[in-house]
């Protein structure tokens, strides 16, 4: 059972801000419907369990109640809304930090997973209202079994039997907003260190991009944030993509 107690303790700026449930539809639609209310930066929701939780595209995100970590941080970034998907990117470099102190390598698949070892950890929905960006962050924490078609892993798996879920998310957000703080002018620091972390980084790839394949090699993120492959010798700027794969002829 998560406490919050541990969390505003580890945590003490979330006091007041921070909503628990056991069950939510989702921590995301909670989170807008708090903004509604008046809600603003640093608010922070989880769930144990989300009944219908939403992954990027559609998808859906779903865990077992009480084994992994569902949350949703709404941000006033001060950045340019077209910049506010650079949040992805610091949300996997938080998740990715703070992993680390469990002696746990994880890599960010541009531009809203993190893997270890080739298999999904976690992932980032970022959905924006009218000043407020909610990130939404779904981390694998204690699951044993996931079916083979998912291809994911939790820290468990990995070697995390020491995890504690409060902990974990009490640094992630902390990272959260170090990161936040680097999405304006200080950018360039993002970039270095999601390319520090570039999961397939040097391995051929295959994506889809408004509908056409293309395939090339994983370089990294450029300063637009943009993911970069080489292809038949050009760099290439994606902005947007799908299904992005290791290729195998
Ligand atoms: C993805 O990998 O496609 C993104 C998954 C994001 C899942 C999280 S879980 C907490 C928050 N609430 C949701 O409904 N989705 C995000």
């Amino acid at each position: 059972m998560f406490s919050s107690t541990k969390l505003v303790e580890l945590l003490p700026m979330l006091d007041g801000k921070f909503y628990y449930a056991k069950e939510l539809v989702s921590s995301n639609d909670t989170a807008a419907e708090l903004i509604e209310q008046g809600a603003g930066s640093g608010t922070l929701v989880l769930a144990e369990r989300q009944s219908r939780g939403r992954g990027r595209r559609g998808n859906a995100w779903s865990c077992p109640a009480g084994e992994g970590l569902l949350f949703s941080l709404v941000l006033e970034p001060d950045i340019e809304r077209y910049e506010w998907s650079r949040l992805a990117l610091a949300a996997g470099l938080a998740v990715v930090d703070a992993i680390a102190k469990y002696g746990i390598e994880a890599k960010i698949k541009w531009p809203n997973d993190v893997w270890i070892d080739d298999k999904k950890c976690a992932g980032v929905l970022i959905e924006g209202c009218d000043n407020c960006v909610i990130v939404g962050v779904g981390v694998n924490v204690l699951e044993k079994h996931f079916p083979e078609t998912l291809n994911a892993t939790s820290l468990l798996l990995e070697g995390g039997e020491k995890v504690s879920r409060e902990e974990l998310l009490a640094d992630i957000v902390r990272r959260l907003f170090f990161w936040e703080s680097r999405c304006g002018q200080g950018f360039s620091d993002v970039v270095e260190a999601v390319n520090a972390h570039c999961a397939l980084k040097g391995e051929m790839v295959q994506l889809t991009r408004n509908g056409e394949r293309v395939t090339g090699m994983m370089i990294g993120t450029n300063l637009d944030g943009h993911l970069v492959l080489e292809c038949a010798g050009e760099l290439v700027s994606i902005a947007q993509a799908d299904g992005i794969r290791k290729f195998r002829e």
